[in-house]
């Protein structure tokens, strides 16, 4: 009894100091606001909860919540492993100073930064009186985008570090290139252009575009359309102003400013809407922009959740992503390409399978793992937007790009989008009926060396000496069933056969 009385004694006084063997509590809202050269101010917040050594809460993103997997407390310091649903991970080692906090970040593909956090009452990122969406009723078409938009977009190359010289320069480069007699019309600026709200809660541009108005002036002025990004949620994906609770009045900036395009994000409306809302929360934007009374091609980007192409173009769509973001990676590119046949029935005139933005000459892939990007996303009726510095393109870029027997393709009326219509282990065949009564035919080989073939003409129905033409050769020939066709690794051919007479 004595001995029984003697450890609870001991366990009562470990309980009462136990507190105290870890010298500060880390629980409560810590929040890292560091201002950026485009007045931006950048937020990092970890909501903690402490007992004894256990720490358990999670790491708050613009664009969602990292909960905390694992975690070690030793006095005043600790490290944290937190993780999406989807598994993106985020190491954080912490140290109390006082009554600050400081973090040395590490996440994929960035280099690791350290942060310093103050005590907050409140959570930045939370909203606590969320806005029902409307009720959902089927949009009529609204014009644009007859063939997929085809432009140029800032994210893939320049992300944050987009501004007004730049998109100048881009314009004068898109006109100087060929890209705009091409095709290539819109311009379209992605995250981080947005500045503050004044006092009406009228949005502003930021530091980096002084005058968003005269910049798409100037774009106009160069025969091309203009574009920009905003998000249904409070906060674009890289934390920037969104349009939340402000859409009408948005919509309305953005056709005083001349947009002729937007990209509507996702991001942080995944904290107040389950993925089931999407389609009211859309078409609120839809309709916003429909009300100003200029054509404004509307672009869903909410990575293909929800099955977005049963409803985008009821929400008011003209193209909504498909997938999570590309990389400039062959395997990415072709990872969304494999999700591309399944959904081909969706996408026709006016509405349009995205499977994201074009990497060619961003300098990831090889030249023949490009050409089977354009190639592939010409088949399957993509929007064509380069991510690349058409400043200053290499003649591979540039014949890649420009190829515009391909674009044709891509661009062709008629508005069906190809799909992967056989496979033979590494060799893939994708078919697209075209407005003439033409058969685009692109033949991918996956494997990584290079390989001969000869293409089954008969199983594709394609009669004996039918005329073929190579779009990237630029010649034509009749099918053979003898001939022999070279394709590199992770390369591809485009041929386009006669329809017959
Ligand atoms: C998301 C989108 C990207 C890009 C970034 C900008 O990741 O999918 O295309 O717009 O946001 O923050």
């Amino acid at each position: 009894m004595v001995v029984r009385m003697r450890h609870l004694l001991a366990f009562l006084a470990l309980s009462l100091l136990s507190p105290l063997l870890f010298a500060g509590d880390l629980s409560g809202i810590w929040v890292s606001s560091v201002s950026q050269p485009d007045g931006h101010t950048d937020r990092e917040v970890l909501v903690l909860q402490q007992r004894g050594n256990q720490l358990t809460g999670k790491i708050e993103r613009p664009w969602g919540s990292l909960n905390i997997h694992q975690a070690s407390v030793d006095g005043d310091r600790f490290t944290l492993i937190a993780k999406t649903d989807d598994g993106y991970t985020i190491t954080c080692d912490g140290a109390l100073e006082g009554d600050k906090l400081r973090l040395a970040v590490r996440e994929p593909n960035a280099k690791p930064y350290e942060l310093v956090a103050v005590r907050s009452k409140t959570d930045p990122f939370l909203v606590s009186n969320v806005v029902a969406p409307p009720a959902v009723h089927d949009l009529p078409p609204n014009g644009p985008a007859r063939t997929p938009p085809m432009g140029w977009n800032s994210w893939n190359l320049f992300a944050g570090r987009i501004d007004d010289k730049t998109v100048r320069e881009i314009a004068d480069a898109l006109v100087a290139s060929g890209m705009r007699d091409a095709g290539y019309i819109y311009l379209n600026i992605d995250d981080t252009w947005q500045g503050d709200r004044d006092g009406n809660g009228v949005i502003h541009s930021n530091n980096k575009f002084p005058d968003m108005k005269a910049l798409a002036d100037y774009v106009h002025s160069k025969g091309l359309k203009f574009g920009l990004y905003s998000s249904p949620g409070p906060y674009t994906c890289a934390g920037y102003e969104g349009s939340y609770g402000h859409e009408a009045q948005d919509a309305r900036t953005y056709a005083a400013w001349g947009v002729d395009y937007l990209k509507y994000d996702w991001c942080s409306a995944g904290r107040l809407y389950p993925d089931a809302a999407m389609r009211a929360v859309y078409q609120k934007m839809a309709e916003a922009l429909r009300a100003t009374n200029r054509p404004i091609v509307y672009s869903l980007c909410q990575y293909g959740r929800d099955n977005v192409w049963e409803w985008g173009p009821k929400a008011g769509g003209n193209l909504w992503r498909t997938t999570g973001d590309i990389n400039d990676t062959y395997k990415r590119m072709m990872e969304i390409a494999d999700t591309q046949s399944a959904i081909a029935k969706y996408a026709g005139p006016g509405h349009w399978n995205d499977p994201d933005m074009l990497e060619i000459g961003n300098g990831g892939m090889i030249t023949d793992e490009y050409r089977t990007h354009m190639n592939l996303w010409a088949i399957f009726a993509a929007p064509l937007l380069a991510g690349n510095d058409v400043r200053g393109m290499t003649e591979d870029t540039r014949s890649i790009l420009l190829n515009k027997e391909v674009i044709a393709v891509d661009q062709d009326t008629k508005g069906v989008q190809g799909h992967r219509a056989d496979k033979a282990g590494d060799i893939e065949y994708y078919a697209r009926p075209l407005d003439n009564g033409d058969m685009a035919l692109v033949v991918v080989n996956r494997a990584d060396t290079s390989t001969s073939l000869k293409i089954p003409w008969s199983e594709m129905h394609i009669a004996e000496g039918t005329k073929v033409r190579d779009l990237w050769k630029h010649d034509d020939f009749p099918a053979r069933e003898d001939q022999s066709f070279t394709i590199p690794a992770h390369g591809s051919l485009m041929l386009r056969m006669k329809a017959p007479q």
